[in-house]
């Protein structure tokens, strides 16, 4: 699992109602990953367990809800107060 090795501009959002602290800067997935939280969303049709893998934008395994719009959560910046969710699949 990741360390923080500095803490300078700390923010937080949740995830499934969890507080996920992140830095400034950090993306969405990043943050996650650092928290030690790695599956994002389960797959529609094996049901399997996924999570970020390219972190550039390119697989779309990173993807979350947030304000009700599916986004990539590598290519999402964390700021204070985002509240995260799992994909509902039936709407992607
Ligand atoms: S981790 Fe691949 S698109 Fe986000």
């Amino acid at each position: 699992m990741l360390k923080r090795t500095s803490n300078n501009n700390p923010v937080s959002f949740t995830f499934e109602g969890e507080t996920i602290p992140a830095q400034s800067g950090d993306s969405v997935a990043s943050a996650m990953l650092a928290h030690g939280t790695q599956a994002l969303r389960v797959s529609t049709r094996r049901k399997a367990q996924r999570g970020p893998y390219c972190m550039m934008g390119a697989c779309y395994e990173c993807l979350v809800e947030i304000d009700g719009k599916t986004v990539q959560s590598c290519m999402t910046t964390a700021t204070d107060g985002l509240q995260v969710s799992r994909v509902n699949h039936e709407d992607v």
